[in-house]
C-alpha cells in the first residue's frame, strides 16, 4: 500500500520523505488555508520534495473553468495530480484530463456508486473519505470493501486512495482490504511506528548493553 501524507506543511513532508516511506502528498483548499502559504508556491515546493503524485485541487464548479484551473496547476510540475470533486462537471473534467495523460484524483467520494463513476471516468485515484463517513453514522471501511469488490469485478485501474484517515486502525483496515493508497495527517503516519513494547524493549536492551561496558563504534 502506498503512503501519502495529507498536509500542505513543508516540515512534516520533509521529515516523512526522509524516511523513504512516503509515496506522495495530498492537499485540499482547507489544508492550503491552514498552511497560510500561497497555493502555487507551496505546491511547487512540495512537488520538489517528493517524486510521487502531489494532489492539487481545483475550486471551480463548472467543467470549463475546472479545465482552465487544471491547465494552470499541471504546469507547476510533472508530478502534480489534479484533484476534482465527484460531481458531473468534476468527472467530465477527469475524463478530459486523464484522456491526455494527466493524473487525476477524484475527491469527496462517499458511495461505491460514485466510485464506480470515477473509475468509468478514468480516474487515476478515487478518494473515499472514511473519517467523514464514520462521523455521519456510516462505516467508512464498509465503503472501502465495496469499492475494492467493484473495482476487482471489472479490473478497473483506478487506485483506491483512502482519505480522511483519522487513526492507525483506519490504516490497518485499509491494508487488510487491499486499498492501493492511504493518505493521512503526519501524526497518524508517525503513530504507525509506535508500540509500547518496542520502546520498553529498547530501554531494556540499552540498560543491559551499558552493563557490558562495550561499544560498537
Ligand atoms: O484531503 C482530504 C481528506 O483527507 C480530508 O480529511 O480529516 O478533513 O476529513 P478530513
Amino acid at each position: 500500500m502506498k503512503f501519502f501524507v495529507d498536509t500542505a506543511e513543508i516540515e512534516p513532508i520533509k521529515e516523512l520523505a526522509a524516511t523513504g516511506l512516503l509515496d506522495g502528498v495530498t492537499t485540499n483548499p482547507s489544508l492550503i488555508h491552514k498552511s497560510g502559504r500561497d497555493f502555487m508556491e507551496v505546491t511547487k515546493e512540495i512537488c520538489g520534495i517528493v517524486d510521487g503524485p502531489v494532489s492539487a485541487e481545483v475550486v471551480a464548479l463548472d467543467h470549463e473553468t475546472m479545465m482552465k484551473e487544471a491547465e494552470v496547476l499541471r504546469k507547476i510540475a510533472d508530478n502534480v495530480c489534479i484533484k476534482v470533486p465527484l460531481t458531473v462537471d468534476g468527472l467530465k473534467t477527469c475524463k478530459a484530463l486523464t484522456g491526455d495523460g494527466t493524473m487525476v484524483n477524484v475527491t469527496l467520494c462517499f458511495s461505491a456508486n460514485q466510485a464506480l463513476l470515477a473509475a468509468k471516468a478514468g480516474a487515476t485515484f478515487v478518494s473515499p473519505f472514511v473519517g467523514r463517513h464514520d462521523d455521519n453514522g456510516f462505516d467508512g471501511m464498509d465503503l472501502i470493501e465495496d469499492i475494492r469488490l467493484i473495482y476487482d469485478n471489472y479490473n478497473f485501474g483506478t487506485e483506491i486512495l483512502v482519505a480522511s484517515v483519522r487513526h492507525v486502525t483506519h490504516v490497518l483496515e485499509s491494508a487488510k482490504i487491499g486499498a492501493d493508497v492511504m493518505t493521512a495527517p503526519p501524526k497518524v503516519i508517525m503513530d504507525l511506528f509506535k508500540h509500547v513494547l518496542t520502546e520498553k524493549g529498547i530501554e531494556g536492551f540499552l540498560k543491559d548493553w551499558a552493563a557490558t561496558g562495550q561499544s560498537i563504534i
